[in-house]
């Protein structure tokens, strides 16, 4: 392995000193492992913007509300670090819970406003718990760029604002969702569906691309957009929808009348598992 593996905060700030002289641009990209090829194109897009590639596995507890899938969460380290090295990291940073959280933690970063729609209202917490980390892990790693994929077109906005609200120096740089054939974009969580939910996934797809294809052929209404859309992922009995919403791309924050760029995005429960999903949409 050419991949150098370190589990403790100085390790990583000694690996990273040694090498920051001669390779300028340091690219990271956090990732709670079970790594699969969304994540593998994080790290490719990493690899050829930077130097050295830093990428992190941490199952962060903070993010996870009670009741949600912490303890459950697949940690497949190996086949994780298989992933990082055929990628080309140069560094995995692969913390123990008592090393990221060694006292109890009383800082938290918290980014107003953006999470107060979408994935916001029915995960409390969650988003304050990836900014902290976030925060913690860019002052480990201390990155000139990070990597964020637009699967999670939300977190993404939000870090963005945290990096702009806290003057951190650190370019964020977006990535488009890699999708599955049918459509279902790549998540760890994907683990969890059993062949019949598999095969039922992609409806959350299938409505987004309802709605955006409405959206371009001159729907203006999203209470129109909506409820098509809606009538695309009840013809499901095993889905159930959490959130279908159409926002505004910037401040995240719900349209009435679509006048300019949006973003579409949804959850979905299939079985026990949560899956979510956007597209970005125009009028013509
Ligand atoms: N299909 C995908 N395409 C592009 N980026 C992705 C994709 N899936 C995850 N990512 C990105 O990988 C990074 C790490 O995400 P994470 O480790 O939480 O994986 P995940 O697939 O989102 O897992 P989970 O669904 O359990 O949250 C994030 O920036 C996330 O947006
Ligand atoms: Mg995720």
């Amino acid at each position: 392995m050419n991949v150098v593996v370190v589990r403790t905060v100085e390790e990583a700030r000694k690996h990273l000193a040694l090498r920051r002289p001669e390779e300028k641009r340091i690219g990271f990209v956090p990732t709670m492992g079970a790594l699969h090829a969304g994540h593998a194109s994080l790290i490719e897009n990493a690899r050829s913007g930077s130097d050295f590639v830093a990428v992190s596995i941490f199952v962060n507890p903070l993010q996870f509300g009670p009741g949600e899938d912490y303890l459950r969460y697949p940690r497949p380290l190996e086949k994780d670090l298989d992933v990082c090295e055929r990628m080309g990291a140069d560094l995995v940073f692969a913390p123990a819970v008592g090393e990221m959280y060694p006292v109890e933690q009383r800082t938290f970063v918290e980014v107003t406003r953006l999470g107060d729609h979408l994935c916001g209202p029915f995960r409390p917490g969650h988003f304050r718990g990836v900014t902290t980390v976030v925060a913690k892990l860019f002052g480990i790693v201390q990155p000139n760029r990070a990597w964020f994929g637009e699967k999670d077109y939300q977190q993404l906005c939000i870090i963005r604002k945290m990096v702009q609200d806290l003057n951190l120096p650190v370019e964020i740089v977006p990535v488009p969702i890699y999708r599955e054939k049918d459509g279902l974009a790549l998540s760890s969580r994907n683990a969890y569906l059993d062949s019949e939910d598999r095969s039922v996934a992609p409806v959350l797809f299938r409505a987004l691309t309802t709605a955006r294809g409405m959206i371009e052929t001159g729907e203006r209404k999203a209470a129109v957009v909506k409820e098509w859309a809606k009538r695309v992922l009840t013809q499901q009995e095993r889905v159930r929808p959490e959130y279908f919403e159409i926002v505004d791309p910037i401040e995240l924050q719900p349209v009435d009348e679509i006048a300019g760029e949006v973003r579409i995005a949804g959850a979905i429960w299939v079985g026990k598992t949560r899956l979510i999903d956007n597209l970005a949409a125009s009028p013509r």
